[in-house]
């Protein structure tokens, strides 16, 4: 059997979580993982290594991919990355089962540098079956990449080390870091200073629906940076205009009030036709206020989820592009199921 782990991972065939985000099965790893939309932008300052300083809140969403890791012989790694709406199919260059080149994935650029850290080169299958849009904003491939960080992890080692994820988390991407923590009792909400790689859970209310729009547009995060120009507005902040003290939670905030994305007119200069689509949108809804998400090219909106239904239907036989309607995500952090099954491993294994 396995010399993947410490212990049988067939022993916990039957681990069933409720709101099932990481499952074992006969060997396999499963993680779902959400995407994120940042209700609250601002660009601090340029830094000399060419980042950039911010100041954003970012809020888990219930649209997520789909990642099956199991062991494979030898030592080789293989990636295939699937979807089932024709939608992404088409973003991600769909050609029968594989993503044009696996090697530029942050999935296969999180194994390589786990790899090299933990000094450990085991064979593994990923399955990466997207459902979020890419290039739109939406930290799709932060999250893939902090699920492989997580899973490959407990894999080849036996035991999850988060401090060793955090760490490689920044080395690999700014929004990583925020998919590997979870949030006390309920949904996943942060605010993210530094690059964004600086998480400091929060409280806010969270029973929200959130319609997406993601046009056929799609952002490079470079490009959107290097349009910005900084300096004709003072910068606005978050956690000192926005929060109250909340309890032990420490800050609080209301996510319908502080809607804001500086780097939405650096995206408007970089991409003319995210302009005249963010127009046509206001034409469809004006009663809606839309936001854009991190770098674009997805806009949301909070409101009730009859109306965001109703919308959507209206903007996707208008305009080109992919919509969901969903709510926040409402689960612990993967890193905390990885703790779960580990701590279960070691009591099925004492028990035996
Ligand atoms: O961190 P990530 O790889 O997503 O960033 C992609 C690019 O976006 C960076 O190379 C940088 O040009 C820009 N960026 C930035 N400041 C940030 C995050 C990203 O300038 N805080």
């Amino acid at each position: 059997m396995s010399e993947l782990a410490n212990f049988e991972l067939s022993n916990f065939a039957e681990i069933f979580f409720v709101a099932m985000q990481i499952t074992t099965d006969q060997g396999k790893v499963c993680v779902r993982t959400p995407c994120k939309v940042n209700p609250f932008l601002e660009v601090l300052s340029r830094r000399p290594d060419g980042y950039h300083d911010l100041d954003t809140l970012m809020v888990a969403v219930d649209l997520y991919d789909e990642l099956e890791f199991s062991e494979c012989e030898g030592s080789n790694w293989h990636l295939s990355v699937h979807a089932k709406s024709a939608w992404i199919q088409q973003q991600i260059g769909y050609n029968g089962d594989r993503l044009g080149d696996v090697h530029q994935n942050l999935v296969w650029k999180a194994l390589g540098l786990l790899s090299r850290e933990l000094g450990i080169h085991k064979g593994l299958c990923v399955k990466l079956q997207k459902s979020i849009p890419v290039q739109a904003g939406l930290g799709g491939g932060s999250s893939d990449a902090a699920a492989a960080l997580v899973a490959a992890q407990w894999m080849w080692t036996g035991h999850y080390d988060h401090e060793l994820a955090c760490r490689l988390a920044s080395q690999l991407g700014s929004d990583i870091n925020f998919f590997l923590e979870g949030f006390r009792g309920g949904a996943w909400v942060a605010a993210c200073l530094g690059r964004g790689e600086k998480v400091q859970p929060i409280k806010a209310h969270t029973n929200l629906n959130w319609l997406l729009v993601c046009p056929a547009i799609g952002c490079n995060t470079g490009t959107v940076f290097r349009s910005l120009e900084l300096g004709a507005d003072a910068p606005r902040s978050l956690l000192n205009e926005n929060t109250s003290l909340d309890g032990d939670l420490g800050k609080s905030v209301e996510l319908e009030r502080v809607l804001f994305n500086r780097l939405f007119n650096a995206a408007i200069v970089a991409y003319p036709d995210l302009g005249v689509f963010y127009d046509r949108l206001r034409n469809i809804a004006p009663q809606l206020q839309f936001t854009m998400s991190g770098s674009g090219s997805t806009f949301f909106t909070i409101c009730e989820r009859e109306i965001a239904i109703r919308v959507s239907e209206t903007i996707e036989q208008q305009l080109n592009c992919f919509t969901y309607v969903g709510n926040c995500w409402k689960t612990r952090s993967i890193a905390e199921q990885i703790d779960d099954l580990t701590l279960q491993s070691a009591h099925k294994n004492n028990r035996s």
